[in-house]
């Protein structure tokens, strides 16, 4: 399968750092693939096509091992992980039974918070979603003015609070969230979804983060987190079609839906093929 540019020359991850002990070989996909990778003796990160035995260009950026099956670009900036009083931390991976296009929907989707998210990241009866700008600036898509009425946005604070989000969609793959930290309401958390498409309908999600929070522990951060994205596996692993179609007549939309189109119709401009789903 002849994969376009836009998707096979990009940074993708295969674990983060919290996940892969040295000295032990991994095997996984990414683009159809299967690959290896590991740690070696001297804890360097390595990666090698499994077929070709050729060694794979490899980057260890933003607490994430990453990959590239093509010529991939510079990486994405990130400044918040350099910042000094930000825990960092990861989810473990979590594989999911749809394109890593769908995954990265769903995380844009602030529409479903109530619904799937009741308790922490929504409740009933605060269901609207106000109007919020979508733009398009150095090639990745900005989701700018959300807010979202939440009962506890974050593992360290129980209370209602209007949470303003921002969304930076980095790469078709990779994307962005900063919103509010109960604790430091001035600053915002970041929280990073950077999928590895294994196949065109089956992904794994790497999701660490850069929280401003001195008191938790990580255990409970990561568990947190962690259970927000169980409450999504339910709904990925059941879409239909397992891939994204872009066609805008497929599935029905509404103005909270706005990031969702903007993505869709950004992906296609990209001429991003892989993980869609096409009339036949
Ligand atoms: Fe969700």
């Amino acid at each position: 399968m002849k994969i376009e540019s836009v998707v096979l020359d990009q940074w993708y991850p295969v674990a983060t750092e919290n996940m892969p002990v040295a000295g032990k070989v991994y095997h996984t996909r990414l683009l159809g693939q299967p690959i290896e990778y590991g740690l070696d003796d001297n804890a360097t990160f390595y990666a090698i096509g499994r077929d070709t035995r050729r060694p794979l260009p490899v980057l260890r950026q933003y607490y994430t091992y990453w990959v590239s099956l093509g010529t991939p670009p510079a990486m994405f900036e990130i400044p918040e992980f350099h910042e000094t009083d930000r825990r960092v931390l990861a989810t473990v991976p979590v594989c999911v039974r749809a394109s890593g296009l769908r995954v990265m929907e769903n995380f844009l989707d602030i529409a479903h918070f109530p619904f799937v998210h009741e308790g922490t990241l929504g409740e009933m009866p605060y269901t609207a979603v106000k109007p919020y700008h979508v733009e398009i600036e150095n090639n990745g898509l900005y989701v700018r003015g959300a807010a979202f009425h939440q009962p506890m946005a974050a593992f360290s604070h129980e209370g209602h609070m209007t949470i303003s989000y921002v969304y930076r969609v980095c790469s078709p793959f990779s994307a962005l969230l900063y919103k509010t930290c109960p604790l430091q309401p001035a600053k915002k958390d970041l929280v990073c979804i950077f999928v590895q498409p294994c196949d065109e309908d089956r992904s794994i999600v790497h999701m660490p983060m850069a929280c401003l929070d001195d008191s938790a522990s990580t255990q409970a951060l990561r568990r947190f987190q962690q259970g927000i994205i169980g409450q999504d596996l339910a709904i990925l692993n059941n879409q239909v079609p397992r891939k994204l179609p872009l066609f805008p007549d497929f599935e029905i939309s509404t103005a909270a839906d706005a990031a969702s189109l903007a993505y869709r119709q950004w992906l296609s401009e990209q001429g991003v093929v892989y993980g869609t789903f096409q009339k036949s």
